[in-house]
């Protein structure tokens, strides 16, 4: 291992409101960490807020606050959501902190020194809604413009550009080459296809600082902000520069203090929406090739969820608002069904009923009720001893083990799940061929009764350290209820025979209480 496991998160606007969308991102994200920590590796994970631009300028002026008052406000929110989530980040990026202004503005004075922008003016049309300028290309039939860009206003003003056509092929060949680099792989074609069918337009990546004054200053004109993307897809590299990191440029680490820790650059991972993939796949690879940086060894890319068969908006009322869900449900009950739910890479339709009737058959009825009457049963015939070790759902435990890992390590969150549920149906089912309870009542079959109960509470076990980074406190609840110390976070302890004869167990407790209405 040379390096840490770098994962990101796309940076939330700090002026939307954390919504279930975000939320699910998020959780992608903890779970690929906490996998990667207890296979072993050292993980570093990154999230965070996009904090610059004219929205929150106008946002805060409405409030009669400055924009950075009015930041700091909503970013103890969006932390507060990131511990309602249990996500475990390193770091938590603000994209209004001196760390990640000093390295925008150290790849904006090398990215001019060397040629790569040119002044020029531009007179179109603009909308401020999106805080970009439109072509031809972007009307309708009618001729009008869609409604997403809000009000289109006719602007005449100069600008920085970063010239792109030198990039276009290199490009083409790097996705080619490298047919991970973009994930899933309909969203490589995606990206392959815009970039074989159309001619790269150069990046527009100045405001002037007269139309919208929050934002980074060019380090080469005073008149100019940076446009807000070249800003905020900079905070990946721009954490690990602060830290001069040994992957980072050494001109984009002056004047910061080093970190403790292996390389972080490049990431390995970065998670984001589908809407956000051209950002990420084409104009951060280019960027980061200017820069003279290496490139992320991967973009994976998630679908949109949506509402009852609607897209969820504010105006409508029309959100799934994850605080809530957690208050009433939990935070666990959330994670699983959301990656539960959706595969990475589709889109997805949130209703409470569907989120109700997987709690109730997959948690409640599925591990809830495999871990309480395999823990209980042990407890009331064997007095919470653990006996002789029996090996019976051995190799259905080492099948899933092995399948699970694998697709862990590929990020298929979904099928890992479908995979460790169908080792809880095979123990479930188990319980019914065996009948403990009717072995219970025969003496003769007393050995019998003991190798079951071993292989029940063996197979909780397991599924403890399967499902650890999925459902960080239920697992926990299941150590515990085992009489086990610690937490079930390494992927070591996951081999058959870890529960020793003689061990005694702690006490049983429904893991998710029936919410009968
Ligand atoms: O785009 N379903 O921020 P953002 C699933 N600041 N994912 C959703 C979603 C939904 N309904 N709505 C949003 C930005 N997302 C920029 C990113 S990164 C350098 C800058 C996802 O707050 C969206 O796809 O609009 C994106 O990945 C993330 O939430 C933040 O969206
Ligand atoms: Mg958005």
């Amino acid at each position: 291992m040379n390096k840490r496991f770098y994962l990101t998160t796309a940076i939330d606007y700090v002026n939307g409101q954390p919504h279930l969308g975000h939320a699910y991102e998020k959780v992608i994200a903890d779970v690929i960490a906490r996998f990667q920590r207890s296979a072993g590796s050292e993980v570093y994970f990154l999230t965070g807020l996009d904090e610059h631009g004219q929205k929150v300028q106008q946002a805060a002026v409405t409030e009669g606050s400055t924009p950075q008052a009015y930041c700091d406000v909503l970013a103890a929110s969006w932390q507060a959501f990131a511990r309602k989530l249990e996500l475990t980040n390193d770091e938590f990026v603000r994209t209004t902190q001196s760390r990640h202004k000093a390295v925008v503005q150290a790849a904006l004075s090398r990215l001019h020194a060397e040629g790569h922008f040119y002044k020029e003016k531009y007179e179109g049309f603009y909308s401020a809604k999106e805080e970009t300028f439109l072509t031809e290309k972007d009307r309708l039939p009618d001729g009008s413009f869609p409604a997403s860009f809000g009000e289109v206003i006719r602007l005449q003003e100069q600008n920085y550009y970063f010239r792109l056509k030198d990039h276009q092929q290199w490009l083409i060949d790097h996705i080619e080459s490298n047919p991970g680099f973009v994930a899933p792989e309909h969203r490589r074609n995606e990206v392959l296809g815009f970039l074989k069918n159309n001619v790269l337009e150069d990046l527009c990546i100045s405001r002037p600082a007269s139309r919208l004054n929050w934002g980074i200053p060019l380090p080469f004109d005073p008149d100019y902000v940076t446009y807000v993307w070249f800003d905020a897809l900079t905070n990946y590299i721009s954490i690990p520069a602060s830290q001069q990191d040994p992957g980072v440029p050494a001109y984009l680490t002056e004047g910061s203090q080093p970190g403790a820790g292996l390389p972080l650059w490049p990431a390995d991972l970065h998670i984001i929406g589908k809407d956000i993939l051209k950002f990420h796949s084409v104009y951060w690879p280019i960027m980061l090739k200017a820069m003279g940086a290496a490139l992320p060894k991967q973009i994976l890319v998630h679908g949109w969820w949506q509402k009852d068969g609607q897209k969820m908006s504010k105006t409508t009322g029309n959100v799934v608002d994850p605080m809530v869900l957690v208050d009433e449900w939990g935070v666990d009950a959330f994670r699983f069904y959301v990656l539960r739910e959706l595969d990475i890479g589709g889109d997805g339709n949130w209703t409470d009923a569907g989120f109700k009737a997987r709690y109730s058959a997959e948690l409640a009825n599925g591990l809830g009720n495999l871990v309480n009457r395999s823990l209980s049963m042990l407890k009331r015939y064997r007095q919470g001893i653990v006996p002789a070790q029996s090996d019976e759902l051995r190799p259905d435990a080492e099948k899933v083990v092995a399948e699970t890992l694998e697709l862990l390590k590929g990020n298929r969150l979904q099928p890992a799940l479908l995979s460790i549920w169908s080792l809880i149906t095979r123990a479930n089912q188990y319980v019914d061929q065996t009948a403990p309870f009717k072995l219970a009542k025969d003496p003769a079959q007393a050995a019998r009764l003991d190798e079951v109960l071993y292989n029940l509470a063996e197979t909780c076990r397991v599924l403890a350290i399967l499902l650890w980074p999925f459902l960080p406190g239920t697992t926990c609840r299941i150590y515990e209820q085992l009489g086990l110390s610690g937490t079930p976070d390494s992927r070591t302890a996951v081999a058959w025979g870890g529960l020793i004869p003689g061990h005694a167990i702690g006490t049983p407790a429904p893991l998710f209480p029936r919410k009968d209405p």
